[in-house]
C-alpha cells in the first residue's frame, strides 16, 4: 500500500492547523460578535470556552483522525462496530458543505473590496454611500459569484497538490504573511482616538450583559472559529506525525486562534470608535462601516488593501481545511485520484455557493421562512450543527472510543507523560457534554437565565 501523506515538518503542521482555525471567524465575525453580546463579558466566557471546552474538544479530534489515519467517516468505522456512529461522520460533511458555499461567497465579497480599495473607490464616500455600493453588488447576482467562483478554484488547485505540496506549502506563506499585516493593523489602530475606547469595550468585563444566548454564541463562536464539530480536525489530525505532542499543536492553535481574534478586534473597533459608531453595526461592520473609515482616513486606501488581503488569506487557508474534509473522504471511499475528488468538490460546492449568492438578491424566492439560504446556511452551522457535532465527538471520544487509544493519543504512545490526563479526561467524559448540552436546552428555551 502507497504510504500516506503526514505534514512535512512541526512549523508547517501549525501553520496548517492554525490556518484552518483563524479565519473569517476571527476577523469578520468575532468582532461583531463581542460586539453585539456586550464587549468585555462575553470575551472572557469566550476565553474560557475556548480553552475548557474547545481544546479538549481539539485534541479528541486529532485523536480520532490520528489513531486511524482515515478521513472522518473511516475514523468512526474503524474505531467501533456500531453503525449509528458513522452518522457523526457524515455530519461533518454535511457541515462542510454547509459552510464552504456562503464561507467562500464572502471570501469573494473581499476580492470585489480589495479590488475596490485598489482604484481607491472608498475615498470621501459616506456609509450611505458604501452602503449602497454594498448592496449594488451583493444584488447583482452574478458579480458576486464570478468572484466567488474565482476564489474556489484557486482554493481547489491548492488542495488538488496535495497536503505537503499544496496545503502545507501555501499555509506556510500565508499564515506569516496574515500575522505581519494584522499586526500591522493593529499598531497602526493603536494610533487612533479611539483605541483606549476599544480596550475598554473589549477588556472590561460588564456582566449584567451576560445571558444564555449570550453564551450559546459564545459556544458557537469558540467551535466555528477553532474549526470544531465537523471533522476538519479530525481530518487534519489524521496528518499529524505520531512523534508531535497533540497538547502542544493544539495548545498553540488555541492561544494564537483566541489572540489574532482580539488582535482583529483591536485593529477594527479603534476605528469604529474614532468615527463616533456604535461597536454593534453587526456584520456590515468589514464591508460597510470599515470601508466608508477607510475611506476618510490618512492611508485610508493603503490600510484597505492590507485589510482585504489579510481577509482573503484568511479565508484560504480556513477553507482549505473544509475542503480536505470532503476530498480526503472521496478519495479513501471512493478511491478517486485527488485531482479528481478536487474537481468533484468544486462542482457540489459552486453550486451550493450560486445558491447562497443567488438567495441574496434583494426579492429572490431562495428564501426558507423569509431567511435566505446565506443566512440559513451561516446561522445553522454556527449554533447547532457545530455545537452538535463537537457533542457527538466529545461523546464519542469519551464513551465510545477504547480508553488506550485516548491515551496513547494524548501521551504520543507513552512517549510523554501528560500531566493534566486526568483532568483532561473529565473534562471529556462530564464537564463538557454536560456544558454543551445544557447550551442546547437553553437555546431551545427549556432553560432561562
Ligand atoms: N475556523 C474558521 C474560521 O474561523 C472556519 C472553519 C470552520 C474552518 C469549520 C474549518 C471548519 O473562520
Amino acid at each position: 500500500m502507497k504510504q500516506r501523506s503526514t505534514f512535512g515538518s512541526k512549523l508547517g503542521t501549525l501553520a496548517v492547523v492554525g490556518g484552518s482555525a483563524v479565519g473569517l471567524g476571527n476577523i469578520w465575525k468575532f468582532p461583531y460578535v463581542a460586539g453585539n453580546n456586550g464587549g468585555g463579558a462575553f470575551v472572557i466566557i469566550y476565553i474560557v470556552i475556548c480553552f475548557v471546552i474547545a481544546l479538549p474538544l481539539m485534541m479528541s479530534e486529532f485523536a480520532i483522525g490520528r489513531s486511524t489515519r482515515s478521513n472522518p467517516i473511516g475514523a468512526v468505522k474503524k474505531l467501533t462496530p456500531q453503525k449509528g456512529w458513522t452518522l457523526m461522520g457524515y455530519a461533518s460533511i454535511i457541515a462542510s458543505l454547509m459552510i464552504l458555499p456562503f464561507y467562500s461567497v464572502i471570501a469573494g465579497w473581499s476580492l470585489e473590496f480589495l479590488k475596490d480599495s485598489l482604484v481607491g473607490g472608498f475615498a470621501g464616500k459616506s456609509a450611505a454611500d458604501v452602503a449602497l455600493m454594498f448592496e449594488g453588488f451583493v444584488s447583482s447576482g452574478w458579480q458576486p459569484i464570478w468572484w466567488m467562483l474565482g476564489f474556489l478554484v484557486v482554493c481547489c488547485l491548492i488542495v488538488a497538490l496535495g497536503i505537503e505540496k499544496g496545503i502545507e506549502r501555501y499555509s506556510k506563506v500565508l499564515m506569516p504573511l496574515l500575522v505581519v499585516m494584522l499586526v500591522a493593523l493593529a499598531v497602526y489602530s493603536s494610533t487612533l482616538d479611539g483605541f483606549r475606547q476599544s480596550a475598554e469595550f473589549l477588556f472590561k468585563p460588564d456582566f449584567s450583559k451576560i445571558d444564555g444566548p449570550a453564551v450559546v454564541h459564545a459556544l458557537g463562536q469558540a467551535f466555528f472559529s477553532m474549526s470544531l464539530g465537523m471533522g476538519s480536525m479530525i481530518t487534519y489530525g489524521s496528518y499529524i506525525k505520531k512523534q508531535d505532542k497533540l497538547s502542544t499543536i493544539a495548545g498553540t492553535v488555541a492561544v494564537a486562534d483566541v489572540v489574532i481574534a482580539l488582535l482583529a478586534g483591536m485593529a477594527i473597533f479603534p476605528a469604529v470608535f474614532s468615527f463616533g459608531i456604535s461597536p454593534t453595526s453587526g456584520p456590515d461592520l468589514v464591508f460597510i462601516t470599515l470601508p466608508t473609515l477607510f475611506g476618510q482616513m490618512a492611508w485610508g486606501s493603503v490600510i484597505s488593501v492590507v485589510f482585504f488581503v489579510l481577509l482573503l488569506f484568511a479565508a484560504m487557508t480556513s477553507v482549505f481545511s473544509m475542503l480536505e474534509v470532503i476530498i480526503l473522504y472521496f478519495i479513501e471511499e471512493f478511491h478517486v485520484s485527488r485531482p479528481v475528488a478536487s474537481g468533484g468538490a468544486f462542482v457540489i460546492i459552486a453550486g451550493l455557493g450560486i445558491l447562497c449568492a443567488l438567495s441574496q438578491v434583494p426579492g429572490s424566492s431562495l428564501t426558507v421562512g423569509g431567511q435566505s439560504w446565506f443566512d440559513i446556511f451561516d446561522n445553522l452551522s454556527a449554533n447547532i450543527v457545530l455545537p452538535l457535532g463537537g457533542l457527538t465527538t466529545i461523546l464519542f471520544a469519551g464513551w465510545v472510543m477504547k480508553k488506550n487509544v485516548l491515551r496513547d493519543q494524548f501521551t504520543e504512545n507513552g512517549a510523554y507523560g501528560l500531566k493534566s490526563y486526568s483532568l483532561l479526561k473529565f473534562l471529556i467524559k462530564f464537564v463538557i457534554p454536560v456544558a454543551i448540552a445544557v447550551m442546547f436546552l437553553s437555546l431551545a428555551g427549556l432553560i432561562r437565565w
